[in-house]
C-alpha cells in the first residue's frame, strides 16, 4: 500500500469525467488499497480516484461508523429522496468549507472489490459522502453546489 498524492483544485484532472472500470484486476485492487490509506492518512471521510489522478469510477468512504471502509466500483445513484443541508469540505480543496444541499437518502448500486453487485443505502453523512464522491467521478466539486454565502476559507 502507498499514500498517493491528492490533486488540488485547479488541476484539470479533477474536472474530467471518469471511465467505468471494465475489469477488476490487481491494478484496481491496489488503487482501492492506496486510496483507503491516502484517505485515512489525510483524515478524510471519502476519496474518489480522480483525486489521485486516476480517471476511473472508483470511490472509498469511511464515515467512522460501524460499517467501516466502503469500497465501491462503478457506483451509481439509483434512488434519491428528501433534502438536507450539511457542511462539506474536500481533501482536494483544503481549508474550504461550506453548506451544501443534498438528498437526505440515497440508494447506490455498484460493485465491491470482489466484483459482486452491491446495493447500499445511506442517510445523513453517508448520503452526503456518497453524493460528494460520486460527483467527483463526473468532475463536480462541492464548491459547484455550495450555498455561496456559506463558503468559508
Ligand atoms: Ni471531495
Amino acid at each position: 500500500m502507498a499514500i498517493r498524492n491528492i490533486l488540488k483544485e485547479g488541476d484539470e484532472t479533477l474536472r474530467k469525467v471518469s471511465k467505468p472500470v471494465e475489469k477488476i484486476d490487481q491494478r484496481i485492487l491496489t488503487l482501492l488499497d492506496d486510496m483507503a490509506e491516502t484517505m485515512y492518512n489525510a483524515d478524510g471521510v471519502g476519496l474518489a480516484a480522480p483525486q489521485v489522478g486516476i480517471l476511473k469510477r472508483v470511490i472509498v468512504i469511511d464515515i467512522r461508523d460501524d460499517q467501516g471502509l466502503i469500497c465501491l466500483i462503478n457506483p451509481e445513484i439509483i434512488e434519491a429522496n428528501g433534502e438536507q443541508v450539511d457542511e462539506e469540505g474536500c481533501l482536494s480543496i483544503p481549508g474550504k468549507r461550506g453548506l451544501v444541499k443534498r438528498p437526505s437518502f440515497v440508494k447506490v448500486k455498484g460493485l465491491n472489490r470482489e466484483g459482486e453487485p452491491v446495493i447500499l443505502s445511506g442517510t445523513g453523512l453517508l448520503a452526503t459522502a456518497l453524493c460528494h464522491e460520486i460527483d467527483h467521478l463526473d468532475g463536480i466539486l462541492f464548491t459547484d453546489r455550495v450555498i455561496p454565502e456559506t463558503l468559508e476559507g
